[in-house]
Parts: structure tokens; C-alpha cells; sequence
């Protein structure tokens, strides 16, 4: 029924073992599904879904479930998880920029460390109010401006189309963005990755984070070089820590 999502901002988001830093999220995913207060039958909406982690939960407590999200190849990976499951579970391939359903179409409104990434954030906020109903919920997370920020800066890396995801972690950003028509809560929380060593954080970072993964393999050797040794240096504790905000909504 959708048209096919291409182009650079897809490619980026795909061809990386992102599930495994999903599988670190898992904290944070029951989070997002608890504050969305599913009930059975409650018609939830999974904005930038990747490869399920709120959508599957979301089907678990009893909601009618629909995922969105650019990269045919995180989608693949969430209809595989859901099949293995029985979960039944929609999902679509589309731009969150444009969302391909009706107005006041959901209950909830979930976006964990996704809408947050589309160029456009007034067209993007206007679609999550769009889609959820008078009285329904809307939860999104953000990362906050933070080391791990600074240091992509440090090792040079660029990001074509920069959305300045940040923005959505500042409470003014938010409620410029939202505060007109849901009633808006900021809740902060955090995030921990640990491996056995440096050596190995950084493997799952380089080849798990999608466009991190991406932008190394289209860097120049030099680049990718010195990329590597900034990286390898602010993970050597093995340990990598971020800060979040939860935004919480109420539609009116
Ligand atoms: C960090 S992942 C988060 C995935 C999932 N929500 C989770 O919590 O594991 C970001 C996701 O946003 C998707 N994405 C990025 N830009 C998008 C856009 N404009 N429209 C829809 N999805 C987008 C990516 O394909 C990716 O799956």
C-alpha cells in the first residue's frame, strides 16, 4: 500500500546490526509501552519503530499495534521478531514526516529515539499531533546533548542533513513543538552499555549503530583513521553512558 522509502536518509539507518543495541534498550522500551497505558484494543502507533522493540511490546500488552519506520531493512528484522512470536503486528515503510494514516487514528503515539531524527521537526511534530486522538497519549525519548555528542564532533565525523536530534531533549525545543496542543511532561532517565573491554565495545558500536557504521564505511582511510582512534579512546572503559529525556503528552 506505501510507496517505498529510498535514498540516503534509508541507507544510513540500514545494513547494521542494530538489534543488538536495541537489545540494550530494553529498560527503556518497557518505559516508553508502561506510560503509553495500553489497555486491550488500545490502538498504538510505533513512530521510527527500527527493529520492534516498543512495537512488539506494545502487541504483547494487548494494543492494536502499527510500526512505521524508513529503513526497509530495521522493518524486515521487526517482522521477523513479531512472526517468531505470533505477534500480530502491522508494519510500514514510510517517512514520519509524512505519516500514511488518518487524523485522531491512535490511542498512543510512541517514538523511541526516532521521530526525533527526521529532518523537519515542525512537520514531524505536526504529524504525531495529527494521528493521535483528542485524549490520547503520546511518549517520545531523546538523547540529550552529551560527551558521546561531543565526541562524533571530535573525531570529525559529519552528518549530511544534521537534524539536530538534540533539540528534542530541550524542554523550549519541546513545547514550541508540541505545547500547543498536547499537555506536556519532561521526565529524564539513562542508558548503559558495558562490554568485556574497549576492543569490544567499540566493534558492537562501529557495526551496530546504523549510521555511525555507515558514515565509516564511506569515510576516507585517513579519516576513518583518526575516527577510530577518537572513538577507541572515549570507549576504552568498555563503557558507554547517556542521559535521556522522556517526553510524556497529553492531547487535548
Ligand atoms: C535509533 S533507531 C530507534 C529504533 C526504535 N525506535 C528503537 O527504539 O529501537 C532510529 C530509527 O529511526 C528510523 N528513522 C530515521 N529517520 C526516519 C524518518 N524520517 N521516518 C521514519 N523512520 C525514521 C531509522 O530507520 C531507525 O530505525
Amino acid at each position: 500500500m506505501l510507496r517505498r522509502v529510498s535514498g540516503s536518509v534509508a541507507d544510513a539507518w540500514s545494513g547494521a546490526s542494530y538489534e543488538r543495541i536495541a537489545e540494550t534498550f530494553a529498560s527503556i522500551h518497557d518505559r516508553v509501552v508502561e506510560l503509553l497505558g495500553i489497555e486491550p484494543g488500545t490502538r498504538v502507533l510505533d513512530v521510527a519503530c527500527g527493529t520492534g522493540g516498543v512495537a512488539l511490546r506494545a502487541a504483547r500488552a494487548g494494543g492494536d499495534v502499527v510500526g512505521i519506520d524508513i529503513s526497509a531493512d530495521q522493518l524486515a528484522k521487526a517482522r521477523r521478531a513479531a512472526d517468531a512470536e505470533g505477534l500480530r503486528v502491522r508494519l510500514d515503510e514510510g517517512d514520519c514526516q509524512e505519516l500514511p494514516y488518518r487524523e485522531a487514528e491512535f490511542d498512543a503515539v510512541a517514538s523511541a529515539f526516532g521521530a526525533i531524527f527526521a529532518a523537519d521537526h515542525e512537520r514531524t511534530a505536526g504529524e504525531l499531533a495529527r494521528v493521535c486522538r483528542p485524549g490520547g497519549r503520546l511518549v517520545l525519548t531523546a538523547w540529550e546533548d552529551d560527551d558521546w555528542s561531543a565526541v562524533h564532533a571530535k573525531a570529525g565525523r559529519t552528518f549530511p542533513g544534521d537534524s539536530g536530534a538534540r533539540e528534542w531533549a530541550k524542554e523550549e525545543h519541546v513545547r514550541a513543538l508540541l505545547g500547543d496542543v498536547f499537555d506536556l511532561d519532561l521526565q529524564r532517565g539513562g542508558w548503559r552499555m558495558e562490554a568485556a573491554s574497549g576492543d569490544e565495545l567499540w566493534e558492537v558500536v562501529s557495526t551496530s549503530m546504523p549510521p555511525l557504521r555507515a558514515w565509516l564505511a564511506a569515510a576516507d582511510e585517513a579519516t576513518r583513521t583518526h575516527a577510530e582512534h577518537v572513538y577507541r579512546d572515549f570507549l576504552a572503559s568498555g563503557v558507554l553512558e547517556r542521559q535521556y529525556i522522556v517526553v510524556l503528552g497529553a492531547r487535548r
